[in-house]
Order: C-alpha cells, then sequence, then structure tokens
C-alpha cells in the first residue's frame, strides 16, 4: 500500500518506521533527515488543499496525519471529502485536544471521570475563582500548546502568572482544576470511531527537571508497559475509552483516529487529565516499535468504519525512550547544534524530532531533539539499553532526564548527560 505520513516529528519517523517494516510504500511531508532513511519526504506546501492535491497525485491509498494542528484545521475532513482514506479525525472530534474547555464540558456530559474543573473567558472571572481554589492548582490554556499549556502552580503568585500569561493572547480561555495525585500513564485507542485496540499502557515525564521539577514539555521520556491493575485497565476500557467514542457518536461525531487518554489513576481510580486527537509524541516511539502486526492495515480498516480490534497484535515485551532535547528547552532551543549519531542495534531506533541537515552535517533544529528508544524483554533492560543508547550520541550540550522509571523504582540512569564530543 501506499501510504502518506502527514507530519515531521519523532511520532511520525515511528509510524513511517513500522508501516516501512511492514512492506509498505511510505512517503513523507514535510519529513525531517531521519525519516528520509525509511520513506521518500516531500517537501511540499502544507496547507490542506495543497496535501489533498499531493495525496491525489501521488496516489496515497492512505494518509496518517501525526501532528494536532493539521487536525485542528481540518486536514482529515478535506481528505476524507476528496475520497482520500485517511487516519486522523476530522476537526469536530479534534475538539477534544484542540478546545480544552469543549472537551471538559463533553466528559462531564458523557459522565467520563475527570478532574473537578471551571472553564473561563476572561481574566478577571479566572481570577476571582482561582482565590477560591486549594494549592496546588493546575492552570491550563485551553488551546494548542504543544503540551506547554499547563502550569502546576503551587503558589497563587505562580498561578496568576500563569493566568496573566494565558490572557495575553488573543481570543484565549482557560481551565482551572482540581490537582490529582496518583501515577500518571497514557492509554492509546486505535478506533474507527465504534471499535478500539488499546496500546500498552504508557507513562510519560512531562517536565524538563529530574524529579519532576521545573516547566513542562511535550515528554522528556517514556517507559512502557506501564503496570496499571486489570481493574483500573477495564475501567479505563469501559468509563473513558468506550464512553467518550459513545458520547461523540451520540453528538454526531466519529472519532477515526487515535484517541489519547491521558490518565491519573487516583486514589478514587483512573480520572483523565486530558485527551488527545492522535499519537502521544514520545508515547508513539516506545509503543509503535512493540506492534506486531501492520499500522497501515489497521490505519486502512480504521478508515473505512471496520478495524477489526483482534487483529491488533503487540509483541510481548517492553520499551523505553529518552528525549535528548536542545540546551534552552523547553524556552527557546539552541538550533544548529551538529549531531553525531551511533548505528542503533536491533531492537534500538534513534527517532529524529527536530534535526536538520546543514551542508551534509546533521543538526538540531527544534527543542526536543532526538528519541532514542530501546525494546529488551523487560522493562530495566529496555531503559538500561535506551539510556545507553542515549549516552553514546554527540550533542553539545543535549539535555536528558536521567531518572526515566524513577516512579515506579526503576533504577536511573548511570549515565550523565550526552557526549560533547563524538
Ligand atoms: N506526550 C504528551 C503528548 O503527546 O501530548
Amino acid at each position: 500500500m501506499k501510504v502518506l505520513v502527514v507530519g515531521s516529528g519523532a511520532r511520525e519517523h515511528a509510524a513511517a518506521q513500522v508501516c516501512a517494516r511492514s512492506g509498505h510504500e511510505v512517503l513523507c511531508t514535510p519529513g525531517n533527515p531521519g525519516i528520509a532513511q525509511v520513506a521518500e519526504v516531500i517537501h511540499w506546501p502544507q496547507d490542506n488543499a495543497a496535501l489533498v492535491t499531493l495525496a491525489q497525485e501521488r496516489g496515497a491509498e492512505l494518509v496518517i496525519i501525526g501532528p494536532e494542528a493539521y487536525l485542528a484545521q481540518g486536514l482529515a475532513d478535506d481528505l476524507q471529502a476528496a475520497g482520500i482514506p485517511t487516519f486522523g479525525p476530522s476537526r469536530a472530534a479534534a475538539q477534544i485536544e484542540s478546545d480544552k474547555a469543549w472537551s471538559k464540558a463533553f466528559m462531564v456530559r458523557h459522565g467520563v471521570p475527570t478532574a473537578a474543573h471551571q472553564s473561563f473567558e476572561t481574566l478577571e472571572a479566572a481570577l476571582a475563582y482561582l482565590d477560591t481554589q486549594p494549592l496546588p492548582t493546575v492552570i491550563k490554556d485551553a488551546g494548542l500548546r504543544a503540551g506547554k499549556g499547563v502550569t502546576i502552580a503551587q503558589t497563587r503568585e505562580e498561578a496568576r502568572a500563569a493566568l496573566h500569561a494565558i490572557f495575553e493572547q488573543q481570543n484565549a480561555a482557560v481551565v482551572i482544576e482540581e490537582f490529582m495525585t496518583g501515577q500518571e500513564v497514557s492509554v492509546l485507542a486505535l478506533t474507527d470511531g465504534e471499535r478500539f485496540a488499546l496500546t500498552p499502557p504508557s507513562q510519560d515525564h512531562k517536565t524538563i527537571g529530574e524529579g519532576d521539577t521545573g516547566p513542562m514539555t511535550g515528554g522528556m521520556g517514556v517507559i512502557c508497559p506501564f503496570p496499571v491493575s486489570a481493574e483500573d485497565l477495564e475501567t479505563i476500557r469501559r468509563e473513558v475509552i468506550e464512553r467518550t467514542l459513545a458520547g461523540l457518536r451520540a453528538e454526531g461525531i466519529v472519532f477515526c483516529g487515535v484517541l489519547y487518554a491521558g490518565l491519573m489513576l487516583t486514589p478514587q481510580g483512573p480520572k483523565v487529565v486530558e485527551f488527545n486527537a492522535r499519537f502521544g509524541d514520545p508515547e508513539a516511539e516506545a509503543v509503535l516499535p512493540l506492534l506486531e502486526s501492520d499500522l497501515a492495515a489497521h490505519a486502512l480498516a480504521a478508515a473505512q468504519g471496520q478495524l477489526n480490534p483482534a487483529d491488533v497484535r503487540w509483541r510481548d515485551e517492553a520499551s523505553a525512550v529518552i528525549i535528548l532535547a536542545a540546551p534552552g528547552y523547553p524556552g527557546t532551543p539552541q538550533k544548529g547544534i551538529p549531531l553525531h549519531l551511533p548505528q542503533p542495534a536491533e531492537g534500538e531506533y534513534i527517532f529524529h524530532a527536530g534535526t536538520a541537515e546543514q551542508g551534509g552535517q546533521l543538526v538540531s533544529s527544534g527543542g526536543r531533539v532526538l528519541a532514542v528508544t530501546a525494546t529488551a524483554a523487560e522493562l530495566p533492560a529496555a531503559l538500561a539499553q535506551a539510556y545507553a543508547l542515549a549516552g553514546r550520541v554527540g550533542f553539545e550540550g543535549g539535555q536528558l532526564r536521567r531518572d526515566i522509571g524513577g516512579r515506579i523504582g526503576l533504577r536511573p540512569s548511570p549515565l550523565g548527560q550526552p557526549q560533547e564530543q563524538p
């Protein structure tokens, strides 16, 4: 099958890689130098009309959309209208991620367990409500902010500063919600809107600092599978995924693609922290290498409303992802730093997130630069192997967290920062 992957990050690299591994011809736009090793990368305008034309001209039999921004701009709607099978939800369905206030109200309407919250469209109302809330409290920008729109405020000053920053933007809205305690877990559902197959649960590490400190990022590392009890998994399946898909259908919305539930395993059971409308990043880099069956076949079946969950098979293995980020991230990342990559062994992957080529040299071009993944029979071995591989990357000033897996007692990495010299 000819598959067009849309996007340019490590998630799309992982998706392109598994599609190529299954023998498909993979095209990708806008792509990156890593994706170019497994797919034909096409430099092309990224507006909806141009992407529909590209899919038509190149005879794509399936389009897989990676990033949320394309979903929010209605790319899936336009591709489907042109008769092109598309794995990625419509703009209406993607509201579950792109409009956090809508998403929260949806969860309340359909009894999906989530944190107590209130949404506001003015700074004054948000500030007044804040004064009534216990600390810490969670401030969420209601729009798309690449994972960086959330502040867990320990003080009122911090919370007020976050609110002021959000309302400096035009048409801003905010969700203020209860701070939940427990382990965080990501469960992704591949779905045609009705039937679904769950990925193995995984755990992302969202702050830049070790010990879960510092500002939020898009995600700094993942372990998979994250241990979730059978009871909690059943709750997630029934009360979160099934209820959400049914609620969407009841509102006339069929969600085709990946429904990402970011959950807190609270003492009262699993509750939704956030929904995303796509593969998580870096969760995709952990989960997709464990997929034994054919992603493109599942995506096509889902696009045709015929997903058979029994066809979706996962290796009984574990994986770990270590993100290497540029100096300055999650603020302004330093670009143009030379990267020297080791050769990954069997079961190891270096997915490119923010890389470019300058005069034949691979360099950093974004905040998160590389997602270094290893798979192994057991999680501790996968983690050790991913850290060992990350430690062999030449990336001067590259940042990584050395405590991925630490929340469930896995030993922090004995390795230091990535090597400064190749
Ligand atoms: N890893 C969190 C996200 O993809 O939004």
